[in-house]
């Protein structure tokens, strides 16, 4: 007996080689002990309904797909950055506010006076809009501590976030995002700190899955990011970076050579970079949110990656400076709009692909036995409607390990 039997429904299974998004017309899917125990076609069902599950829901026709996977966030962070969008609108650039002491930095300051408590209670806000777009999943960043006890504390109010029990969440330690104001006299010191102190302390604690940095000329050099991700390796923590967003610095390659899961942004990666990403199987994570309101212009090579067979994964990337965005519908719509993805990738990115871009594809991200049955109810009559409307309330129903939520 399943505990519950969802019918009258259409699957975007989203499983890979099969039809279009995965699609099976006239679908059903059963839930038991938290996990997907049976989908496939209702015609199929081993008996009537109500006789296999202790619950049937009906759909209505509506389309079930995976919970969505937001595989990119910085949800976790004190203050905004409001002030900032407003001299953006007169004409100062991202990098000349960072470079001024406004940016992340301003941001440090403001998570480093919150409480976890306070921090919690704006993430969860956040969060909030994330799950009321299908949202099951999400990775959440520290980065805005860049001292030992800031970053614990953001890491642990991520937990918090997790413990309320209606997303997976999956913690990256982000200590490479902006040299902080007390190092500014010396890199080497902090990138040390970093990597000798932080990461064995956070990886024995079990505050966090992976690893980022920010390669970039406002950020920190491929030699840097080498320096912690050898101490990320020597840690057991997997590998991901913030790469190729505003220049190249063939972080890609670096990460890639890593065996990075993922490399991010990515709007000024080169064939070098797609080759070894491609080698090595790390996704690349689009974020056209930042690419949007940057207002930048240099595409990602989307064409490109897609013919070397990169795996492109979508992600709302959710922080205060450059994609304040809580909404994944957005970001499929965006990444459609923007990138040229057709709503199928879109959808896989955000799905399927963000799934493997955590390294937790076994567990997620598709609609198949064995799985989390984390999904997400649709009234809608198509799937490419998810990346078509924006700002349409499109969710029926959440399903969190089984539970409607
Ligand atoms: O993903 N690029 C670095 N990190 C963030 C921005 C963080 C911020 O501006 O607060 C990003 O775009
Ligand atoms: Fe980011």
């Amino acid at each position: 007996m399943w505990d519950t039997l969802w019918v009258d429904a259409n699957l975007a299974t989203m499983r890979e080689g099969a039809a279009p998004y995965g699609e099976i017309k006239r679908g059903a899917v059963a839930a038991k002990d938290g996990r997907i125990a049976w989908a496939g076609y209702a015609a199929d069902l081993p008996g009537h309904a109500v006789d296999l599950a202790r619950e049937v829901r009906r759909c209505e026709n509506a389309w079930i797909t995976p919970g969505l996977v937001d595989c990119h966030t910085h949800l976790v962070f004190g203050g905004n950055r409001a002030r900032e969008f407003e001299m953006r609108s007169q004409g100062a650039s991202y990098e000349e506010i960072a470079r001024d002491g406004g940016g992340i930095v301003s941001t440090v300051a403001a998570t480093r006076a919150a409480s976890k408590e306070e921090l919690v209670e704006s993430a969860a806000k956040r969060l909030a809009g994330l799950t009321r777009e299908g949202v099951t999943t999400v990775e959440i960043k520290s980065g805005y501590g860049l001292d030992l006890e800031t970053e614990i504390k953001m890491l642990e109010a991520a937990g918090d976030l997790a413990a309320l029990g209606e997303v997976r969440v999956k913690r990256t330690f982000l200590g490479l995002h902006a040299l902080p104001p007390e190092f500014k006299d010396d890199r080497a010191a902090y990138v040390q700190l970093v990597a000798d102190v932080m990461i064995p302390v956070i990886a024995s604690e079990g505050l966090a899955d992976a690893v980022d940095a920010f390669c970039e000329n406002i950020g920190f050099t491929a030699e840097e990011v080498d320096y912690v991700f050898s101490a990320a390796r020597d840690n057991g923590l997997a590998i991901k970076l913030h790469a190729e967003q505003l220049s190249n610095q063939h972080g890609a390659e670096l990460a890639a050579r890593y065996g990075a899961l993922s490399a991010d942004h990515l709007e000024h990666l080169d064939e070098s970079g797609i080759a070894a990403m491609a080698a090595n199987c790390t996704v690349a994570v689009l974020l056209p949110g930042a690419f949007h309101f940057l207002r930048e212009t240099k595409l990602p090579p989307i064409e490109a990656m897609r013919a070397a067979g990169v795996r492109m994964a979508v992600a709302s990337d959710c922080n205060p400076g450059t994609s304040p965005m809580t909404s994944p519908l957005a970001a499929l719509n965006m990444a459609c709009t923007l990138f040229r993805l057709t709503p199928e990738e879109a959808l896989a990115g955000i799905t399927r692909e963000g799934a493997r871009a955590l390294g937790i594809l076994d567990d997620v991200g598709a609609l198949e036995v064995g799985k989390a049955c984390d999904l997400a109810v649709w009234d809608i009559g198509a799937p490419a409607e998810l990346s078509y409307w924006l700002g349409a309330p499109l969710l029926k129903e959440r399903v969190f390990a089984g539970r409607v939520v």
